[in-house]
């Protein structure tokens, strides 16, 4: 049996309307004046973002709106948004919306008491030495599992890199997980956001750093996507799939939080940030290309993961059954939406270096059960490129 130290410091709360309870968190945590952290548009114009100000007010507790998060926030964007949180004088961060106004939330709470610019920390120039203001989040998608993890990824565009920082007292404080907010979300985003869950509970159940309370969580979380995220790009007023999905969300986000990540996520950082592919989409694309390439590691694992998404393995080798797993995947994108391949999104064969170049840095890249070199990495990518026929 493994060794582990598990710890969930986010309180959840999870329930249908509990977006209406969010002045009382807010004082609860002791926050009177709150800056509320979210997209540039969407989520700003969603019905729910008045019935956030609406508690907050009735609360007592005054709202800062700081609406100016991208998708995929760059450095330049956090540390405006940090410099004007310390101009407001918040005592309480609120993050709504996905992964993007999420991580960025994280990270100017951090800069509140931790100096210089996120680029210092991305780089190592300084270490988190203080926790920064106490942070409430709200997820409009479910996918990122944001909500419940240490770390933020934040994007370097001179550098086109997207890196992640990571420190336990980062983690948010209150997850409010209400589903009918999911609800409005567009089928595409349903979709990439989705494999973006699927991609946290896999690649966290197949970690080496993997243990079991870690394993419950993402089996359950894989469970959930293979039976609800159809339904759920399917027609999005299904409040069961949505709830479904909310949930395998949040238990992938605890699972990798404590698992950790691997080669997926290390080669769709360089696609994201070289050629602007959706973080959901380019971990949906390569999901599958890995999870072959990895599966002779630990067949049982993968054998697992086959019979979590439906698959009918009996009779089968541990081998052949392993592999129903990668074509499990393969159908679910295929029904979803998701490209088969990084051709098919304008990637070119000339890309394969730069990506492999920048994918072998991942911190997390040791985490993979197959240990993965630069050849390794070349044959995902070229067989992610449609060069080689897998
Ligand atoms: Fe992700």
């Amino acid at each position: 049996m493994k060794d582990f130290i598990f710890n969930m410091p986010t309180k959840v709360v999870f329930a249908s309307g509990a977006v209406n309870g969010i002045g009382q968190v807010c004082r609860s945590l002791g926050g009177t004046k709150a800056f509320l952290v979210t997209g540039r548009t969407s989520t700003k114009n969603s019905p729910y973002f008045g019935q956030i100000v609406k508690s907050l007010n009735e609360a007592g507790v005054a709202v800062h709106t700081y609406a100016e998060i991208e998708a995929d926030p760059s450095v330049e964007t956090i540390d405006r948004g940090a410099s004007v949180m310390k101009s407001a004088n918040a005592d309480v961060v609120i993050a709504f919306g996905g992964g993007s106004p999420t991580d960025a939330a994280k990270a100017m709470a951090m800069l509140q008491e931790n100096e210089g610019s996120i680029l210092d920390y991305m780089r190592g120039r300084r270490k988190i030495a203080s926790a920064g203001l106490p942070l409430i989040c709200i997820p409009t998608t479910a996918g990122s599992g944001s909500e419940v993890t240490a770390a933020a990824v934040v994007t370097d565009r001179d550098s086109k890199e997207k890196i992640g920082i990571s420190h336990e007292s980062m983690t948010p404080r209150v997850a409010i997980v209400d589903p009918m907010l999911h609800v409005s979300m567009p089928s595409a985003v349903t979709a990439s956001t989705g494999i973006d869950a699927l991609t946290h509970a896999i690649e966290a159940y197949i970690a080496v750093e993997s243990h079991p309370l870690s394993d419950a969580s993402c089996l359950h979380a894989i469970r959930l996507i293979g039976g609800y995220l159809r339904r759920a790009v399917a027609n999005g007023n299904d409040i069961e799939a949505r709830g479904k999905m909310a949930l395998a969300s949040l238990m992938a986000g605890i699972g990798f939080n404590h698992a950790g990540l691997g080669a997926v996520h290390g080669i769709a950082h360089p696609v994201g940030a070289q050629f602007g592919i959706a973080h959901g989409v380019a971990n949906g694309i390569m999901l599958p290309y890995v999870m072959e390439y990895c599966a002779m590691a630990d067949y049982a694992k993968f054998r697992d993961i086959a019979v979590a998404l439906g698959e009918d393995i009996s009779g089968m080798n541990e081998r052949d059954a392993a592999k129903q797993a990668v074509i499990a995947v393969m159908a679910l994108k295929q029904d979803i939406g998701i490209p088969e391949t990084l051709s098919a999104l304008g990637v070119p064969p000339t890309a394969v270096d730069t990506i492999v170049k920048d994918a072998i840095t991942y911190r997390r890249l040791p985490n993979s059960p197959r240990q993965l070199k630069i050849e390794d990495l070349t044959i995902i990518v070229e067989r992610a490129l449609g060069i080689k026929i897998v």
